[in-house]
């Protein structure tokens, strides 16, 4: 991997504990703006707690202080809204926006099994071949429409293509049998939280998904729809870079 991919994938992927943990606040580039998202400022508590933020640049430019040294994982896809055809997605930022703003990497999403399976496809390789150029990370979001079943062998399809196309790390969805996810995708595989469960949980599905193979979280609802989303977040990054039970980090979210 050159020099820089690497340095900056370092910034997001602890190389000391090979884990990550990262915050996802980019759902309002299709329109869904659940409660938190809706004042931003009020999730920039949970900023230093973070390893890296999944964000669109609207809301970096917008709400994160420039100040804040935080590795950035920009979202460049946008489209249809959630009142459309999802994966009708392109890439709607430029390269050289993305480095003027500093990330550390660039993200799209993939609709394996979508209408527009295809166009995403090519969106993410398009974000590979600039990587690959500027020496810049590309995670893959595998996104799923509402028809398919989330379950190991369509997320660790879509997972697998993702790295077969070049993406550096991987984001899907936690499910039964995860291990028969990781093992056929090469690159590193990081879970979302998805809709807003309980939070042990959550802490549990974040336990799973380490001991079967992912280097960490790109969770956005299960922490800052949680009612201590700062205790939420310190006990998530205790599972992830610490191997915490769940036990012992549902004490670490009460505690708040
Ligand atoms: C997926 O397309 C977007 O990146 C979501 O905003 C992100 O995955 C959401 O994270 P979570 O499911 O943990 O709220």
């Amino acid at each position: 991997m050159d020099w820089g991919m690497k340095n900056r994938l370092s910034r997001i992927i602890n190389p000391k504990s090979g884990h990550c943990v990262m915050l996802a606040v980019d759902h309002g580039y299709f329109g869904n703006v659940p409660g938190a998202l809706k004042r931003f400022e009020d999730l920039n508590v949970l900023f230093e707690y973070a390893d890296a933020l999944m964000l669109t640049r609207g809301m970096l430019r917008n709400c994160v202080p420039a100040e804040v040294d935080k590795p950035i994982v920009l979202r460049v896809s946008a489209g249809a809204s959630m009142l459309k055809e999802l994966s009708n997605e392109e890439i709607n930022v430029t390269i050289d926006d993305a480095i003027r703003l500093n990330v550390s990497a660039i993200t799209c999403s993939i609709f394996i099994g979508g209408e527009y399976e295809k166009q995403s496809i090519m969106n993410l390789s398009k974000l590979v071949n600039w990587g690959q150029t500027y020496g810049i990370p590309v995670l893959a979001v595998t996104a799923v429409g509402r028809e398919m079943v989330r379950d190991a062998r369509y997320l660790g399809m879509a997972s697998r293509m993702a790295a077969e196309m070049g993406a550096t790390f991987v984001k899907t969805y936690y499910c039964e049998d995860f291990e028969e996810v990781t093992s056929i995708c090469p690159a590193p595989v990081v879970i979302a939280g998805g809709r807003k469960i309980p939070e042990r949980d959550a802490l549990q599905m974040a336990k799973n998904a380490i001991d079967k193979g992912a280097v960490g979280v790109d969770m956005g609802r299960n922490i800052f729809q949680s009612d201590k989303p700062v205790g939420m977040i310190k006990a998530v990054r205790e599972i992830v870079h610490n191997n915490a039970s769940v036990d012992d980090a549902f004490e670490i979210y009460q505690n708040g």
